[in-house]
């Protein structure tokens, strides 16, 4: 399968059919969990974590007793680095025939913490259930869905952009790019906010966060950096369709004037 093709049949799952997990499958889930790495070098511990055993909740999730979680360092950008290791993850599942939702809010999070020992200078961002998918979503699955539109996304020249802000991109112009970039436009988000901007400036693709009110927590922790981790998996992913590298380099060009846009990080892509 491609990358393409998992980007495009990944959706959030949250109504299970009851069936234990393949142990085989669910070991190759986490032997590739514990090997999955991300561009900033920050270590995560990933564990399989029963719902039975350790007292875990979910009000929106139904019918699985599996679930993954992962927990990190407190460390500059953790948020990214938890995104782009998790959606690795989610995709490896997707594979794997295992539907999952990443999960950052609607938990029981004192019950998940417990369960992943939690330390004072660590953090459990998100979790996800792990299971086989319902033949019928739950009638409060399709409310949700429906209420923050889960089956869209915002237009490609809202969200990507030629040289500068002022330029935005359409999907027939951005030749070999297209197809990363509209893995990009299919990614999983908070709320499906999708916060992530992109400007392709030669061959260099610099990310940006056009951030939302009430994300970023008192201690400076914010949500939607894991978004823009999620965005960068899934380009890098398009790339690695198409057999090409790239490098990561967090040098800011200068390019936004926009407040609320947060310069990220930049990709340089090898030739
Ligand atoms: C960082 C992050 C946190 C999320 N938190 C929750 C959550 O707490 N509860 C929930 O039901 N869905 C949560 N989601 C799932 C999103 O609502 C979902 O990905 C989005 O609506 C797009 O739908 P799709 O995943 O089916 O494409 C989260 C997604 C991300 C990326």
């Amino acid at each position: 399968m491609t990358g393409m093709e998992l980007v495009r049949s990944r959706r959030s799952v949250r109504t299970f059919d009851g069936h234990h997990l393949k142990s085989e499958d669910a070991k190759k889930l986490m032997d590739y969990a514990y090997n999955t790495t991300n561009p900033y070098n920050l270590s995560i511990d990933w564990r399989l974590l029963s719902a039975k055993v350790s007292g875990l909740s979910s009000p929106v999730i139904a019918g699985t007793d599996s679930w993954i979680a992962g927990k990190m360092k407190r460390a500059p950008h953790a948020e990214e680095a938890f995104g782009y290791t998790f959606e690795k993850i989610v995709l490896y599942a997707e594979f794997l025939g295992f539907g999952t939702t990443w999960i950052a809010g609607t938990m029981d999070r004192p019950a998940f913490e417990r369960a992943m020992e939690l330390k004072a200078d660590e953090v459990m961002p998100c979790v996800s259930p792990l299971g086989y998918p319902a033949e019928k979503k739950s009638l409060r699955e399709v409310m949700m869905r429906k209420g923050i539109k889960a089956d869209s996304r915002m237009k490609f020249e809202d969200l990507f952009y030629s040289g500068s802000f002022e330029n935005p991109m359409r999907v027939e112009n951005a030749g070999n790019l297209a197809d990363p970039l509209e893995m990009v436009r299919w990614a999983p988000s908070a709320v499906n906010k999708q916060p992530w901007r992109i400007i392709v400036d030669g061959d260099t693709i610099h990310f940006y966060e056009k951030r939302s009110r009430g994300y970023v927590s008192a201690d400076g922790w914010d949500l939607q950096k894991i978004d823009l981790g999620i965005a960068m998996c899934h380009f890098a992913l398009g790339l690695s369709d198409q057999a090409r590298n790239l490098k990561l380099r967090i040098d800011d060009p200068g390019l936004s004037n926009d407040a609320n846009v947060f310069y990220i990080a930049s990709y340089d892509l090898e030739k």
